[in-house]
């Protein structure tokens, strides 16, 4: 195990569009791919984060791992705790055209915290270390860390996604944002 340089938003990898990992049909997950797998759940442990994606760690591989704290959780719709895990190659669809803006950051952007638009629920899937299938419905923390996460896969930082710069703010400052001020937003449109 150990724990991995994060890159950090300016250095190339993440803007370049991670390849696949290859994986054979049935075959296992080979033991490199595991490895780093297992590595970047501790590196975002000790960061700490919820989720990070392989090029935030200088691979370009379409794997990312994730976890939704309890505290995290909002219980609305499902959206439970969930354990570390990782997802390769992972793809998900919209379950509806449906957004809603919540507050990231990002273990690239240290110290700093915006409000991003994401689809309210989604669809996933992927396979995880057994090689196994893997596909669920998810809202919330969990849907936002998904989606935050595979935009790295593809070279997008949740700056890019940010319709209103004013809300980009240092994690200090977040005080000085009211509680509802994103609902406010929500129903301004
Ligand atoms: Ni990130």
């Amino acid at each position: 195990m150990a724990i991995l340089k994060i890159a950090r938003m300016g250095h190339p990898v993440l803007r370049r569009v991670a390849e696949p990992v290859e994986v054979a049909p049935n075959g296992p997950i080979k033991p490199v791919v595991r490895q780093l797998a297992h590595d970047m759940i501790e590196t975002m442990l000790d960061a700490p984060g919820i989720g990070l994606a392989a090029p935030q760690v200088h691979v370009g591989w379409r794997m990312i791992v994730f976890r939704v704290p309890l505290e995290r959780a909002t219980g609305a719709d499902g959206d439970k705790p969930m354990e570390s895990q990782a997802l390769i190659n992972p793809e998900f669809e919209p379950l509806s055209d449906e957004q809603v803006l919540g507050w990231e950051g990002c273990l690239s952007i240290p110290g700093l915290r915006g409000a991003v638009p994401r689809y309210r629920s989604i669809r996933y899937w992927g396979l995880d270390l057994a090689g196994n299938r893997v596909e669920r419905t998810a809202t919330g923390t969990h849907a936002r860390v998904i989606q935050h996460e595979m935009d790295h896969l593809n070279a997008v930082l949740y700056l890019d996604r940010m319709p209103d710069m004013g809300k980009l703010t240092f994690t200090e400052e977040m005080k000085y944002f009211s509680a509802d001020a994103l609902l406010q937003d929500k129903a301004a449109g």
